[in-house]
């Protein structure tokens, strides 16, 4: 490959980059523009590479948004730390196939030392294994695949040879509050959602344990209990030490969601918070929110990994599949072939070692505090949760038409970008705060465009 292709690449990403905290923060055009400024014939004989580089950049620019920069607070969306960003371009240039030990030592003997450095800095239990899937979603997926396996082998019936007609029935105990990846992926693990059991939640979010313990009370056979760490609305985390015990009280698998959550034991500051975590059985975490690597990247961790292993792994003659400790990475993941993205994880976590991930969590933690603490002070304004966390709930008015229109003025006027979102029947303005490079001054200045943006609609 011509080095000029590369160059030239580099010259857009460093464009794109020096940029980033100074473009508008939300959408600039829509699909009708993108189509035009996108599309041509296809064509029989090919275009000059660097000319479609060109072609593709000066075509997708105005229909970029600035999610990597630092007053994007829509979502959970987290930035790249530069070294991840640069990992992952010789990820890419390196192109190894991270399936098996045979396909990439490499990517394996990485990913096994992202494992021992995950399971350290979230203090779960050591033996446990790791899957690095593409986001929350699939971590989600992993997790109760594996719990399937594990509740059902307690109860003589191996899934994977006899699927699930016939089965004994399982049930599924969810937090009413839990994220809808939750639900799909029971929907996807053959469980349907009619299935799902769901526990009344408290005014933060969090799951009622003396409710989850009343349910179990009325249930008998394979369990599963699914509990979060880091509400996506409020950031609330579930009272976990006490559903742990509930859970395996009465023999069943708990899994915490901890998509952005678990991040916080890395920090002493929310040790107390996530207490009783390393009690579960599984736990789902991605590494492209709050590590800031680029997407798309998720971990499962499964305790049982027995369970994980016989719930994912699969064999044929012509693979060479390890015999020794070597890691063959498929064995923990629904993918087969795929990218290396343990390579910028690893990046990151040794970048930053405990001290710089731990302020990582902080500072994101803390511009939650000052958002709320700013628009708190104005009279219109009412801060909807305990910001625990990363997230904070805006009402303004006391009015959902208010609410909304000035999230929609806001999105429009580009200094930052937020969403919104219906907490507790009432509609609010959602701010997340998971971007490495988000500054006091970005909060200030992000504070000043919503409130004129609501002065503009309340005078
Ligand atoms: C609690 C929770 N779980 C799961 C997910 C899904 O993660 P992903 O978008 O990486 O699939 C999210 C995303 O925000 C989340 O907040």
């Amino acid at each position: 490959m011509s080095n000029s292709l590369l160059d030239l690449a580099r010259d857009r990403a460093d464009a794109f980059l020096r940029d980033l905290p100074n473009r508008p923060a939300g959408a600039q055009t829509t699909r009708d523009e993108l189509y035009a400024a996108l599309h041509v014939p296809l064509s029989d004989d090919g275009e000059d590479p660097a000319a479609v580089i060109d072609a593709l950049a000066r075509g997708v620019e105005r229909g970029l948004i600035a999610s990597a920069g630092p007053r994007y607070f829509g979502f959970v969306i987290g930035g790249s730390l530069p070294v991840a960003l640069a990992t992952d371009w010789l990820t890419t240039a390196w192109d190894q196939n991270a399936g098996t030990f045979a396909t990439s030592p490499a990517a394996s003997v990485v990913e096994d030392i992202c494992r021992e450095w995950l399971l350290e800095l979230f203090d779960l239990p050591r033996t446990s294994s790791v899957g690095f899937v593409t986001g929350g979603q699939m971590a989600n997926f992993t997790a109760l695949a594996a719990a399937r396996h594990g509740v059902l082998r307690r109860a003589g019936w191996n899934v994977e040879e006899d699927g699930l007609a016939g089965a004994p029935p399982v049930h599924l105990v969810v937090s009413a509050a839990a994220h809808i990846t939750i639900h799909s992926s029971m929907r996807m693990l053959g469980f349907g959602t009619r299935a799902l059991v769901k526990i009344d939640t408290d005014e933060q979010g969090r799951m009622r344990a003396a409710a989850l313990r009343e349910t179990l009370r009325t249930l008998d056979g394979p369990m599963i209990v699914c509990a979060q760490a880091g509400n996506v609305n409020s950031g609330a985390v579930d009272p976990l030490r006490e559903i742990a015990a509930i859970a395996h009280e009465r023999n069943a698998w708990l899994h915490v969601d901890g998509a952005f959550g678990l991040w916080g034991r890395t920090t002493a500051s929310k040790r107390a918070l996530l207490d009783g975590c390393e009690l579960a059985d599984s736990w789902a975490n991605d590494a492209h929110k709050w590590l800031n690597v680029p997407y798309d990247s998720g971990i499962v961790i499964v305790r049982d990994s027995a369970a994980h292993h016989a719930s994912m792994t699969s064999t044929a003659e012509y693979l060479e599949q390890t015999k020794g400790m070597e890691r063959d990475n498929f064995d923990w993941t629904p993918d087969f072939s795929r990218r290396a993205r343990g390579f910028a994880i690893y990046s990151a976590i040794r970048t930053l070692g405990r001290r710089g991930i731990a302020s990582l969590i902080d500072n994101c933690c803390d511009r939650a505090q000052q958002f709320a603490e700013i628009l708190g002070r104005d009279k219109r304004v009412a801060i909807l949760n305990d910001v625990v966390l990363n997230q904070v709930l805006v009402r303004f008015g006391d009015s959902d038409e208010l609410t909304r229109a000035v999230i929609a003025r806001v999105q429009r006027e580009g200094t930052c970008w937020l969403g919104g979102t219906t907490w507790q029947g009432k509609a609010a303005m959602r701010i997340s705060v998971s971007n490495w490079s988000t500054t006091g001054e970005d909060v200030e200045k992000s504070c000043a465009a919503i409130l004129r943006c609501a002065d503009t609609l309340s005078s």
